[in-house]
């Protein structure tokens, strides 16, 4: 059977986007959240990006691992994110689901925009076009300072193109998504991820059950 949120049977989903720079520690707390929803009857649909379908992680592979211009890797996550787009995170929303993805079109901006200085102008018209529209109900951004990602990204795995690069790349970079909260004020819950992981993840289980859209 599949499982109804309570509280808006029937309704259209929800989607919640996850954001922060390489090494903010978003990913793990993503299947918490996942967990909460689910233990009250609401469908979870996990997503990522670039990536989530076939062709998008392909081109997810590409991406993270050949050389290209800023410009190059714009097209790339745009290419990704429509086919993801279509053919899980619109039917998923259409079927009431709460679509938690790791990363989406802020990561564009900060990254290609704030990160590579690429023209934001052009990213908004590519937006346009590939999202018709759609935009995140909730974005949890997870604040860290650079430094502290980078000793939580030496600590882990080898690292791919992006997470190469310098300390200044990821102070532009969370620069970058201080102006997307700033701009989108309602949209965003920043998560302060300097403090200990229980501590980041109560806080974000918070700024998802503060929406009222399921039962606490
Ligand atoms: P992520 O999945 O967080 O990496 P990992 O699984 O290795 O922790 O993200 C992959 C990288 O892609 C990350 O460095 C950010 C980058 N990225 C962009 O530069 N632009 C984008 O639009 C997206 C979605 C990701």
């Amino acid at each position: 059977m599949t499982p109804v949120n309570p509280l808006a049977a029937g309704a259209a989903g929800r989607f919640v986007t996850v954001e922060g720079i390489d090494g903010a520690g978003k990913s793990s707390h993503i299947a918490a959240l996942a967990d909460w929803a689910r233990a009250r009857g609401v469908e979870v649909v996990l997503a990522r990006e670039p990536g989530g379908t076939p062709l998008a992680e392909k081109l997810r592979g590409l991406f993270l691992h050949e050389p290209m211009d800023a410009l190059t890797e714009a097209l790339l996550v745009f290419a990704a994110r429509r086919d993801h787009l279509r053919s899980v995170i619109e039917p998923a929303l259409a079927r009431g689901a709460l679509v938690l993805c790791d990363r989406f079109t802020d990561s564009t901006f900060a990254y290609q925009g704030a990160g590579r200085g690429f023209d934001g102008a052009v990213l908004a018209q590519l937006e346009g076009w590939v999202q018709q529209g759609r935009q995140p109900d909730l974005t949890l951004w997870f604040d860290v300072d650079p430094a502290i990602a980078a000793q939580r990204r030496a600590a882990a795995r080898d690292a791919d193109r992006l997470e190469r690069e310098d300390e200044a790349f990821f102070a532009r970079v969370r620069g970058g998504y201080a102006s997307r909260a700033q701009a989108a004020p309602a949209r965003f819950a920043r998560i302060d991820s300097s403090q200990p992981l229980d501590a980041v993840r109560a806080d974000a289980i918070d700024a998802l059950a503060s929406r009222g859209w399921y039962r606490v």
